[in-house]
């Protein structure tokens, strides 16, 4: 059953797919792989499409849920960003203006840690950037925002870009305060698969370290190239 903040979500994620640089940067990737059965509608990349392959096989490492003493509401506080590893889970418990979040430590897109990520408002929402490539989580929902252009179907001419979602990217969880200051986080208990899923535990770990390892051949081949 979808609710109304998922339906939401849904029409905001096809709108962005219609739009015009996300099918532009879908028939960029379709021309990279040639003839293909599967072409993966999240952000496109072949990175992305081994993750929803893996989709299956992560299934039975889903969050089981609890309630996790996290630490006394001074010290998260004072500390902003605290992190803790929750029944196997690594989990980032952020204070900012007044509220506290907890959401999955490492992004969605190739596992960067989110610790030291700005937290900005975007389109409305409270978000976390990743500091590795700049992308955008919302702290309440995990939405993935991205800006595009205005879909073809809507009257010309074309509106400024906006920023829409890409749908539930990233896992969040629940944080709750007793009367005496203890924090508590309960963790989600979301069934279905989501991407920052593919960074959790110990595989997560290392393909965290593949992420990392490419992204430091990335940098010296263009360091070579200056
Ligand atoms: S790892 Fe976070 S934006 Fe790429």
């Amino acid at each position: 059953m979808i609710n109304a903040s998922q339906s939401h979500s849904l029409k905001e994620m096809f709108v962005f797919r219609c739009s015009s640089s996300f099918l532009a940067r879908s028939r960029g990737l379709a021309r990279r792989l040639g003839s293909c059965d599967f072409l993966c509608l999240h952000h496109s990349s072949l990175h992305h499409s081994k993750k929803h392959f893996h989709r299956a096989m992560a299934e039975e490492k889903q969050p089981i849920g609890g309630l996790h003493f996290v630490g006394r509401k001074d010290e998260l506080t004072e500390a902003k960003r605290s992190c803790r590893t929750l029944a196997g889970r690594d989990v980032l418990i952020i204070f900012h203006q007044g509220g506290f979040y907890a959401i999955d430590s490492y992004c969605y897109h190739t596992g960067g840690e989110l610790q030291s990520g700005d937290i900005e408002e975007i389109g409305g929402k409270l978000c976390i950037i990743c500091p590795n490539h700049k992308f955008k989580i919302s702290l309440v929902g995990g939405e993935g925002l991205c800006k595009a252009g205005a879909p073809r179907e809507e009257p010309r001419p074309p509106h400024a870009p906006r920023w829409y979602s890409k749908g539930v990217k990233q896992r969040v969880h629940v944080v709750t305060e007793t009367a005496g200051g203890d924090i508590y986080v309960r963790l989600s208990e979301e069934a279905r698969w989501m991407e920052s899923d593919f960074y959790q535990g110990e595989k997560g770990e290392e393909e965290r370290a593949k992420a990392a390892a490419a992204e430091e051949e990335k940098k010296k081949k263009k360091e070579k190239k200056k």
